[in-house]
């Protein structure tokens, strides 16, 4: 229902945003909402979508990043979930584990993605599935190599993630089925987690489970439920984002053929255009906070004790803070995005996911002679928060092959 002016009301826009049928393109509902950065929700909720507002938000101490109701509250949160200092004492031992275990893994990356080239197009010349053909293995491949867990279980742990990820949509946006398979979802994966941590009690390895299980240098060993929620958190954060980023920049790339040429010619411009993808479409949307304070922000007032959400895709897109926002050039300047949010909760996976993507968008623009989209817009997965293709098709003439990979 329209209000009386026939202005659509935020929470009408927001929900437009969310539709399925408005997957491809949610952008004109957010530019609208970001029209009043700040406003409220009927039921009470706030939508925040202007960039300096959300950047305020995401470094004010008086925000809690536990955006959950009472009633959802688990046995224990995720650091993504938890408020200093404690947020700060898990977030240094999973950084002390995953920070130098991603340097110098540029060369194995290099491999990982020519390999999985190689492999699909002689199965299916002429024709590439982005998604599941190389986005999703490539950094899949990657979280179960670091953390330590087995190759083989993939199948069975994807499952598990892609039904969790469903579950940070806005609940309204979610059948009884979905929900019913959240729960079922979250009980094998505590059983999952739990048969993998005795395994590796049992038998410890170089990896970064057994490094956060049993302490390293100044860290202590981290307790079994920190242990199985960290686990949860990191596996989930690389099946269903890094994804997103290599298919929407693969869309970005064949949708502007002038900037797949100049790639060709100029292998640098990868770096900004990676961070043009972030901002230009997110893989990630949107978070959740709550006001631990009454916060006077953008002349209102956001009062204690309410849900906040941060649309970072609007927040990206604000003409008050990036020029000619709804265009794709990754020659602006001063690209700050929201991609991976701000502050204290800043992506601990940003580097490995930049790397990641700008060797694969490196090499599909090298390797793939005259590529095109086969449809236009893909098929996008259901999630609203975590947005993407399902699948994107992708036609060529020819696959030219790597030095190493003939
Ligand atoms: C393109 C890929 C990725 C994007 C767009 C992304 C985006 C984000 C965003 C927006 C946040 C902040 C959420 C908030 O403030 O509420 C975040 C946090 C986080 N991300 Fe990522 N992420 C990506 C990949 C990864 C990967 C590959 C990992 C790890 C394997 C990872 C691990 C984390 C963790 C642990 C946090 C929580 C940090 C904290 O609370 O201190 N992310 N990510």
């Amino acid at each position: 229902m329209t209000s009386t002016t026939q202005q659509p009301t935020a929470s009408e826009l927001f929900a437009q945003a969310l539709r399925y049928e408005n997957r491809a393109d949610p952008y004109p509902y957010f530019a609208q909402l970001c029209r009043r950065p700040v406003v409220p929700e009927e039921n009470g909720t706030w939508l925040v979508s202007g960039y300096h507002e959300i950047s305020q938000l995401l470094r004010d101490p008086r925000v809690s990043a536990d955006r959950l109701r009472q009633e959802q509250q688990p046995i224990r949160k995720s650091l993504l979930m938890e408020d200093a200092p404690r947020h700060d004492q898990l977030r240094h031992q999973v950084t002390e584990q995953f920070v130098p275990r991603i340097m110098g893994l540029r060369d194995h990356i290099d491999d990982l993605v020519t390999g999985l080239l190689d492999a699909h197009t002689s199965r299916r010349p002429g024709q590439l599935d982005v998604v599941g053909d190389l986005a999703y293995p490539l950094p899949v491949t990657l979280i179960c190599e670091l953390l330590g867990v087995p190759r083989e279980d993939e199948p069975v742990f994807g499952s598990i993630a892609r039904r969790l990820t469903r579950g940070l949509d806005p609940v309204e946006t979610q059948t009884e089925d979905e929900l019913r398979e959240l729960h079922e979802a979250r009980d094998e994966l505590v059983h999952y987690l739990e048969g993998l941590i005795a395994d590796r009690q049992a038998a410890p390895a170089d990896d970064l489970l057994s490094g956060l299980m049993f302490g390293q240098g100044s860290d202590a060993p981290m307790d079994p439920i920190d242990l199985r929620v960290t686990l949860a958190l990191l596996l989930i954060a690389g099946h269903e984002t890094t994804v997103n980023l290599i298919a929407n920049g693969t869309l970005a790339l064949l949708r502007h053929p002038d900037l797949l040429a100049r790639l060709r010619a100029e292998p640098d411009l990868v770096t900004p255009l990676v961070e043009e993808v972030l901002r230009y479409d997110p893989p990630v949307q949107m978070s959740g906070r709550s006001t631990l304070a009454d916060i006077d922000l953008a002349g209102t007032t956001i009062p204690k004790g309410s849900r906040v959400r941060l649309l970072l895709a609007a927040g990206n897109r604000d003409p008050r803070r990036f020029s000619d926002p709804d265009r794709f050039l990754p020659d602006r300047p001063d690209n700050a995005h929201l991609g991976f949010g701000g502050g204290i909760h800043y992506c601990i996976g940003a580097t490995l996911a930049r790397t990641e993507a700008q060797i694969a968008l490196t090499a599909l623009a090298r390797r793939l002679a005259s590529p095109g989209l086969v449809a236009d817009p893909p098929p996008y997965r259901e999630n609203a928060i975590l947005r993407g293709p399902d699948r994107l098709m992708v036609s060529f003439d020819r696959l030219t092959p790597e030095p190493r990979s003939v």
